[in-house]
């Protein structure tokens, strides 16, 4: 898989798991709880990775740095609406109010970054570069992802 299908690959799984998540309500907040943390550790592994293997790419090259500091910005926005809704009870509207606006802020992101992003980013990185970059990311991804897993194990 080249950069473009993994990220891809990870939109779907986050767009399934919002989904998801929208469906609960208020009274659902037990479930709202179990489902939660995977999707805020799926979206902050997400970032961590596209920033160190994708960005820091895009943010070297003239014609793509704007495009990747903009991005990045929008990255930050995301990771400050998951902690807060990390520790908000969960049995509220204002928890689901603030889970609507983190829904609009990463879905058009990544619309964004499929429809628009990917298409500047082709013309500075070619298609072998694009499938190394593939795989750096499923490898750090699945590194990161096993790190939780031991530092959620011993707490
Ligand atoms: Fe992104
Ligand atoms: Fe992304």
């Amino acid at each position: 898989m080249d950069i473009y299908e993994v990220i891809k690959q990870d939109h779907d799984k986050a767009r399934r798991m919002i989904a998801e998540l929208a469906e609960t309500d208020e009274r659902a907040a037990e479930r709202r709880a179990e489902l939660y943390p995977d999707l805020k550790n799926e979206l902050m592994m997400h970032q961590h990775v596209e920033e160190a293997v994708f960005y820091s790419r895009l943010e070297s090259e003239d014609d793509t740095r704007a495009d990747a500091l903009e991005a990045k910005n929008e990255h930050h926005i995301v990771d400050t609406l998951l902690e807060e809704l990390d520790v908000m009870p969960k049995d509220n509207d204002e928890w689901t109010a603030k889970f609507g606006v983190l829904r609009e802020v990463v879905e058009h992101h990544m619309e964004e970054e499929e429809e628009e992003f990917f298409e500047r980013a082709r013309e500075v990185i070619d298609d072998s570069l694009a499938r190394k970059m593939g795989k750096q990311m499923q490898d750090k991804k699945a590194a990161g992802l096993s790190a939780m897993e031991h530092v959620n194990q011993a707490s």
